[in-house]
């Protein structure tokens, strides 16, 4: 490292949303990045500007994550890792969930998360500070009807990841929980099958959170001096009461 260099921070899923205004928020802050996604021209978008390294990353593909995982620890000491990668599709009733889609919610926002994680613990226990940040959310915690696949996954996520904080205690390792409510990004358009009205009625006379805004979140959790711990931080917009109380303006 040199002077001003905060070290490396890897975050995956950020050629959109909070993934992508995270890289460009921890860059501003003076770490070297390293970014994963499936898209690769809009990865490329987020990553030239602050100059991270690109990588392709299917987080629920063995052979990606494995490709993934090598090419960024032959770099050494790693600071940060960002687990964004995920996301929700559908607002099936339970009575007639698709396990297709729970299954790809739990591929992607669970094991996708331990995986990378797995894979990165030495390399963030090298550099002797190292962080980890699970981008979850209130549905981890507060279900709502036609959110059980993804409640489920992002509950199933929210719980492994306060095991292993308590795992890692006694090493130079900490475990951040961001949960954000409504975030106006690419979430409902993907939820919602590339349907881009029913996604902007989401947020119809609401002002939700930017993923700036998450970003800010996470970018303050990781830089508190190294002997902070932050758990969780729970972020809604000012509209939000819950993940079923939303105050609209006609
Ligand atoms: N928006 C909200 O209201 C909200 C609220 C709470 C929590 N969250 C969580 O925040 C995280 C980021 O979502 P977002 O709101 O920023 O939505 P987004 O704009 O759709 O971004 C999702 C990101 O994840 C990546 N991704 C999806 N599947 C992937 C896979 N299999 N492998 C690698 N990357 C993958 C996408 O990239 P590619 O498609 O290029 O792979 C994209 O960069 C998700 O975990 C989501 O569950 C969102």
């Amino acid at each position: 490292m040199t002077a001003g260099d905060r070290g490396v921070a890897v975050v995956t899923g950020a050629s959109s949303g909070i993934g992508a205004a995270t890289a460009r928020r921890l860059a501003a802050e003076g770490f070297r990045l390293v970014v994963g996604a499936r898209r690769m021209d809009r990865l490329a978008e987020v990553a030239d500007p602050i100059r991270a390294r690109a990588l392709p990353l299917d987080v629920t593909d063995v052979e990606s994550v494995g490709r993934f995982l090598a090419a960024v620890t032959e770099d050494g000491p790693i600071h940060i890792l960002v687990n964004n990668a995920g996301g929700a599709l559908g607002l099936d009733p339970f009575e007639m969930a698709d396990l297709e889609r729970w299954r790809w919610m739990y591929g992607a926002n669970v094991l996708g998360a331990v995986w990378i994680t797995q894979g990165l613990l030495g390399a963030l226990e090298e550099s002797g500070d190292g962080r980890v940040v699970l981008v979850g959310s209130i549905a981890g915690f507060q279900p709502y009807p036609g959110g059980s696949g993804y409640n489920a996954a992002k509950a199933a996520a929210k719980a492994a990841f306060e095991v292993l904080r308590m795992e890692l205690l006694g090493r130079p390792l900490r475990v951040t929980q961001v949960d954000p409510g409504m975030v106006e990004t690419e979430f409902s358009v993907v939820r919602f099958g590339g349907n881009t009205v029913r996604a902007g009625q989401v947020y119809e006379g609401v002002t939700p959170l930017t993923a700036d805004d998450v970003a800010d979140c996470i970018a303050w959790a990781v830089t508190r001096p190294s002997h902070v711990d932050i758990d969780q931080i729970v972020v809604r917009p000012r509209d939000q009461a819950s993940a079923t109380m939303v105050h609209r303006r006609s």
